[in-house]
């Protein structure tokens, strides 16, 4: 496990009450037409901000939307600022127009105890990506302690998320607490046997992963269009289905260890556009013309046969084009077997990933998981094994 001090050491040293808390979070919401359509990532901050506030400090939340090209008002937190308002009352809730300079300064001068403050987008700052060490060394005269909950930005060495806790007393917020034990005991401590399922498009951006994975699972299932690289490698015939020629030769080497379970049937169609004529097809029967967009239901029954032996999942990218039904059946029949199989207590089911949270949600069981981890990048980076730099910096400061 990782050391890192978290909020209950802020208490035990008596930190907290009438100290300016600089929190990191990631309220990197989605909108539309200015309405936050998805709350999930706020509503998991949550916990740190009410015990900070219950605990009398002054609470000054810096956190950015998207990737402005520097000042950019479609980029603004205001609508996330009014919708931490509507979660935190009683509390109040402030919203400083500027992240930097003498502006930001006032408004955490008048800032009293147990109330909170947000600052505009910190990606407004030029120095924050670059991890300018002058913005860092003005962001450490704001408070007197750092805690950073935000997991999900943790793969970013950015000035809030990396650079400042070395300025800093610097502590692990709630929820980057929950996601770092909960990932550790999955991919470090997993009860066996464990099966891993990961999805996606293409072979090469999930290389890395599948090579960390590997040794550590006893089952890898493998769908989505990276299926169709390994299938052909195996010498099946996969139609006019989108594959990486480049990475047959790759494939066969992580098929040699005999852990992964591939498709043995398959839902085709000539295109998405064409759904009234999709067929289930064994693999010897896909037409020349025809594309995998899901894995058929002999597939799925495999999976989840084999899931019952398993009491640890792992679950990154989805089973086929769940965006588009019918080719959502498949990511939603084992999806709501791993939720079957959680409720019954036999397995511990942890998922995360962008892509992965939303068809889950689509299969109606994002709350039927043991954990669903909101990061996207930081969760696959992690499983790939490497460092994330928000996380070493508060291990280094702990
Ligand atoms: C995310 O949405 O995954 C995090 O907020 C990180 O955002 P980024 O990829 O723009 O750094």
């Amino acid at each position: 496990m990782p050391h890192f001090e978290t909020l209950d050491d802020l208490e035990a040293n008596g930190k907290a009450a009438g100290k300016r808390v600089l929190v990191r979070l990631d309220l990197n919401l989605p909108l539309q037409e200015g309405q936050v359509t998805d709350l999930t990532r706020l509503e998991r901050s949550l916990p740190t901000l009410r015990e900070l506030v219950a605990k009398k400090a002054k609470v000054i939340v810096m956190a950015h939307l998207g990737r402005p090209k520097g000042k950019d008002s479609a980029y603004t937190l205001a609508p996330i600022a009014e919708a931490l308002r509507r979660a935190m009352v009683p509390t109040p809730v402030f919203f400083c127009k500027e992240s930097q300079g003498p502006q930001v300064k006032e408004a955490i001068e008048h800032l009293g105890e147990g109330e909170v403050l947000l600052l505009e987008n910190i990606r407004f700052v030029k120095g924050e990506e670059e991890n300018d060490p002058a913005f860092a060394r003005e962001m450490a005269t704001w408070a007197d302690v750092y805690v950073n909950d935000a997991f999900s930005a943790a793969h970013r060495a950015h000035v809030s998320t990396e650079g400042v806790a070395h300025l800093l007393p610097s502590f692990a917020g709630r929820l980057m607490e929950q996601e770092l034990r909960t990932l550790e005991r999955v991919l470090e401590y997993p009860e066996a046997p464990m099966m891993a399922i990961v999805g996606g498009a293409k072979v090469s951006t999930k290389l890395p992963l599948l090579k960390n994975l590997l040794p550590k699972v006893d089952v890898l299932v493998i769908g989505g269009a990276m299926a169709n690289t390994f299938l052909a490698a195996k010498g099946h015939d996969i139609g006019a289905s989108l594959y990486e020629p480049d990475f047959l030769e790759t494939s066969l080497e992580l098929m040699k260890g005999e852990k992964i379970l591939l498709p043995v049937d398959v839902v085709v169609a000539e295109s998405l556009e064409d759904l009234k004529n999709h067929q289930n097809r064994d693999l010897s029967a896909i037409g020349q013309a025809e594309k995998i967009f899901d894995i058929g239901p002999a597939t799925i029954a495999h999976i989840l046969q084999t899931m019952k032996r398993c009491h640890t999942l792992l679950w990154n990218g989805p089973l086929g084009v769940f965006e588009v039904p019918p080719f959502d059946y498949g990511t939603n029949a084992v999806a709501q077997g791993v939720a079957r199989l959680t409720a019954e207590g036999t397995l511990l089911s942890i998922a995360g990933g962008g892509d992965t949270v939303a068809a889950l949600n689509h299969a109606g069981v994002l709350n039927d998981f043991s954990y669903v981890s909101t990061a996207g990048g930081a969760f696959l980076e992690w499983l790939e094994g490497k460092p994330l730099p928000g996380v070493e910096a508060l291990e280094r400061t702990a």
